[in-house]
Parts: structure tokens; sequence; C-alpha cells
């Protein structure tokens, strides 16, 4: 089997009343992007084909947020097609790849699933999932051709720091210079209430590419618009290729509507990251409020944070019947087990849900810790 089942699919298949499992932010509506150009512009949309590397406008205006220019840029079908390709055009038969472990699980199995030889480095919630970089190193060999890094990184909202980044990228130039470090940004930009936003890792060095999408942040996951940057511009006349060879291009009604998406970015940006402040403040309160039988990592961006079942106060089948009440609830939880944690960690997501839905999703949480543990 190239890649194995994962529970993370249930998030496409399976939605229950109370989503606390998804990652995203508020989904958007086409009417809140709405204007008579838009309207206008696709009404005359010509639905040809796409161009390998992207819609030219597109890229640009990516280019801007990055503060690099437009022909670094290829337009994927999410960031998940940008670590595909990063992926597929970096790396030979018999390399290595290195990413994290907790991850989100897409990004781990495509290793294998392209017929690459997969190397984990285990985070842990007791060091807040904090890289050690010395421990990063001792797991890179010659035949390591890709580090996978993610910050804000997927299920715990923790980030790298631009000194760590630095670091690794300096030390892979000096002692393994064919290792390239891909990082996926894909949460970069959700940011809480008027947190600046973190500034992207484009363009530091040259053996560092990005990734990134319009899912997350902009509530637009069903765009399936997202981009691979490297200042390697043999690398992204491949990926352009590489694109060509596998999805042709991208959608171009998908690439317009995107467009619309970034001009109207600001408005975007206001009112998500205002709810998912609201959304933190709310988990926050929650958090202390059941500080005798859970823990968490507090996030610094994303909508999303893990949470522990204090060992005191759940045994394995209390674990267990924790997900099972949830579930007799409508409340859909996020297994840590998706992520590569074991079931005693879960994945919350404060950014879906109305803060009103939240509120009470929260106590109705409350409710089966203390049903569990009171037995
Ligand atoms: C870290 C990370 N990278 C990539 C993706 C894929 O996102 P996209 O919708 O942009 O393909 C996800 C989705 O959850 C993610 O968490």
């Amino acid at each position: 089997m190239k890649f194995p089942p994962n529970g993370i699919i249930s998030l496409l298949d399976e939605r229950l009343a109370f989503n606390l499992a998804e990652s995203t932010n508020q989904d958007l509506v086409l009417n809140e992007i709405w204007d008579e150009e838009f309207s206008q512009a696709l009404k005359n949309l010509k639905l040809e084909y796409g161009t390998s590397q992207g819609n030219e406008q597109l890229r640009e205006k990516i280019g801007e947020k990055l503060k690099v220019d437009k022909s670094e840029i290829v337009i994927t079908n999410g960031a998940a097609f940008g670590n595909f390709l990063a992926m597929l055009c970096l790396c030979a038969q018999k390399d290595e790849v290195i990413t994290v472990q907790p991850n989100f699980p897409p990004t781990m199995d495509l290793i294998e699933g392209l017929g690459f030889k997969k190397v984990l480095v285990k985070l842990s919630f007791e060091t807040e999932y904090r890289i050690d970089i010395n421990k990063l190193f001792t797991q890179v060999t010659d035949k390591t051709s890709l580090i996978l890094l993610v910050s804000p990184l997927n299920p715990t909202g923790t980030i790298h720091t631009k000194e760590e980044v630095l670091t690794i990228s300096e030390r892979l130039k000096k002692e393994y210079p064919n290792c390239h470090l891909l990082l996926d940004e894909t949460y970069r930009e959700a940011t809480y209430g008027d947190n600046e936003v973190i500034p992207s890792f484009a363009g530091l060095r040259d053996n560092i590419i990005t990734v990134s999408s319009l899912s997350k942040c902009h509530g637009t996951p069903g765009l399936r618009i997202g981009w691979l940057q490297s200042s390697n511009k043999a690398l992204i006349e491949q990926v352009g290729i590489a694109k060509m060879n596998t999805v042709i291009s991208n959608a171009v009604l998908d690439e317009l509507v995107a467009l619309q998406v970034l001009r109207k970015e600001a408005e975007i940006f206001k009112t998500r990251s205002r709810h998912s402040l609201a959304g933190l403040n709310l988990t926050k309160k929650w958090v202390e409020k059941n500080k005798a039988l859970i823990r968490w990592v507090e996030p610094k961006a994303g909508a999303l944070c893990c949470i522990k079942l204090k060992e005191n106060r759940f045994a394995k089948d209390q674990v267990e019947e924790f997900y099972v009440l949830s579930k007799a609830m409508e409340i859909q939880i996020a297994s840590g087990v998706w992520f590569g944690e074991s079931k005693r960690y879960f994945r919350l997501g404060f950014g879906y849900l109305t803060i009103e839905k939240l509120e009470l999703t929260l106590d109705q949480l409350s409710e089966i810790l203390n049903k569990i543990t009171q037995n």
C-alpha cells in the first residue's frame, strides 16, 4: 500500500455538528469578495488551460506578499501539491527526507508514497514542540536531500524562529550542500487580533524553498490554490514541468477567484484574525477551567492547538471513552494519532465554529471530561 489510511480523511467525508477538528478559519463565501469588476471578469473568463507556472497577476500579488519576484513562484493545487512537487523534483530514489512528528499526516505519508526514505524527528509536548537542531542534524546524512519543516506547525500552532531556520540553512550549506530546506508556511498569516503577521522565510537563503496557500488563513481551502517559491531558477523550471506532467495547470477559474481573494485580503484578515483571537481567548479560559484534567501548548499562530488529557486523570480506557462520548454528542475531535501522537493528545481547532457555537461545544466537552474522571 503506497498511502496508509489515516483518520484525517474523515474531515472531508464526515461532518459532525460541532466541529473542533478543523484547522481552517471560517469558510469564505463568494459574496464576501463580490464586486462589479469581479462579476464582469468572471462572466468574460475563457475556460482555457492555465499556464504551467500559473496566472501572472496572481504570482505578482503573491510575490508582493513574500517580497520576491513573481518569477520565483509556481502556483500549485494547494500547499499539499507544493510539498508534492518539491519532493518529486528534489529527491531521487533511495534519498532520505526528514520531517517532524507530529505533523500534517499527508506530509509524513507522502515521503514513502513517493518512494523515498522517511526520517521523522520527534517533537515533544513536554518541550512545547520546540526543535532541537543538534538532534535534527544527527539524522542528516549524505543521502538526505530534503528537510521539511512546518511553521506554524499543524497540529500545534508553534513556530520556528528566524534564528533557528538560519542556523539550519547555514549548517546545511556548509555540511550538506545538496540538501534543501523546505518551509511549509500554510498557517503563517493566521494571526490573532492585531498581532503582526509573521514574516515569510521566502528569500532568506538560496537553499530555502517555501510553500503556502490560501486554504487556512483566507478561509478558502476549496479553491485549491497555493504556491511554491524558490530563488533557484532551474528548480522553478523543473517544478513547472512536473506540474504540466501531472495536472497540466491550475484551473483558470480558481486562479481568478484567488486573485480576487488577495485583492480583498486586508478585509478577510481583519474579520478572521478578530475571530481567531476570540476563539483563542475562549480556549485559554476553557483550559484554565479544566486545568486539573488537561494541559495545552499555547499556539503562536493558526486557529489550532494541542490538548493533552492528563496521565494521572485519564487511564487508557478513559481516553477511549473521551472519543466515544464526544462522538455521541456530535463533537468532532482530531485525534493525536492522525498526527503521529498518541490518543491522549488531540488537536483543537478554535477558528472554524462561530464563537457562540465554540463556547457551547467547549462547555459540552468540559462536561464529558468531568463525567469520565468522576466515575
Ligand atoms: C501544514 C499543512 N500543509 C499543507 C496542508 C495542505 O493544505 P492545502 O489546502 O493548501 O493543500 C495542510 C492542511 O491541513 C497543512 O496543515
